[in-house]
């Protein structure tokens, strides 16, 4: 997509985060912004400020794991603004890291497949139909995580279940609109390099209710503060990248039609290799890594 200003873009999880600096930097090309997202506190928030500054932006409150809700999410971009150009498919949760494959239970898997999986589905099937329909060039960005999506954290089952599903969806899309000679791109996002401080390490605090476990877990889930003492524990200083840098780089994916949005990192390079040295030679996934 090259040309970006007076067109529109919606941005799921753009409460806060990444969500939020991917909407910013659209709102800066010139781009009409939708931010949907659950928390409708910071949504409010998030869009009186980018309006303060002189932006064309809508929020509305979403669950992108209910299909009704994401259908009636495109009504209200489409009403608004007639288009969308540019959808980003960001909500995500951390999903009850830590558990063991066999001791998740079903409510800890449907939580997190119901987000960051069908979060993604219905976003390309409340909008792709619609901007093949409306005829104009567009971009579709699929949020993975270089845990699952290019190799997972063994203490984190769902999550990199969920993100390495994003990766091969994102992969079928793209084939898919190429094959009908759509004029709609794809990209999937890797944000980092390094961890980002987001509200994705304590997104446990704000599970919905109907995915609430009926025995409360025996350890506590990570914070940002737990996280950073067990790095700081392991002589790490913790070290994160800025959601801006995130969003500079999807922008700039997007701009230049790059399906894999993949910052530039030794250690991820080196995990790539080592993942498909393990496939090629049939040997034990030796490159994992636990948190
Ligand atoms: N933070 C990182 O280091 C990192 C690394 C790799 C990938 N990611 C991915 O980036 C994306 C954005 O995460 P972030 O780091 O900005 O975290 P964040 O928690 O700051 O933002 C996620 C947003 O999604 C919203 N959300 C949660 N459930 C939702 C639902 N059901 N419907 C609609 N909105 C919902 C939250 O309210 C929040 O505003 C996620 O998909 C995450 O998995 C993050």
């Amino acid at each position: 997509m090259e040309r970006f200003d007076g067109r529109v873009a919606v941005v799921t999880g753009g409460a806060g985060g990444i969500g939020r600096a991917l909407g910013e930097r659209f709102a800066r090309a010139g781009m009409k912004v939708v931010l949907a997202d659950l928390d409708s506190e910071p949504l409010g928030r998030a869009v009186d400020e980018m309006r303060a500054t002189g932006h064309s932006v809508i929020g509305v409150e979403t669950d992108v794991s209910e299909r009704a809700s994401v259908e009636a999410l495109a009504d209200r971009a489409y009403d608004e603004y007639g288009a969308i150009h540019v959808c980003c498919n960001n909500a995500g949760v951390g999903a009850g890291a830590e558990g063991k494959v066999w001791d998740h239970t079903d409510n800890d898997w449907g939580w997190g497949l119901s987000v960051n999986l069908w979060g993604v589905i219905h976003g390309i099937q409340a909008f792709v139909p619609r901007m093949l329909d409306g005829g104009d060039d567009g971009h579709v960005v699929n949020t993975s995580s270089s845990n699952g999506g290019i190799a997972p954290l063994t203490s984190t089952a769902i999550y990199a279940s969920t993100k390495a599903a994003v990766t091969t969806l994102s992969e079928v899309l793209w084939g898919q609109l190429r094959s009908v000679d759509a004029k709609i791109g794809v990209s999937v996002l890797y944000p980092g390099p390094k961890v980002l401080r987001t509200g994705l390490l304590e997104s446990a605090s704000k599970r919905p209710d109907r995915w609430q476990n009926e025995t409360p877990r025996a350890t506590p889930f990570t914070t940002i503060a737990s996280f950073e003492a067990r790095m700081r524990a392991s002589g790490i200083e913790p070290d994160y990248t800025p959601v801006e840098s995130v969003a500079e780089e999807a922008f700039a994916g997007i701009r230049e039609n790059r399906f894999w949005i993949l910052p530039a990192s030794d250690r991820t390079d080196g995990k790539i290799r080592a993942r498909a040295a393990s496939l090629l030679d049939r040997s034990e996934p030796t490159y994992l890594e636990d948190l």
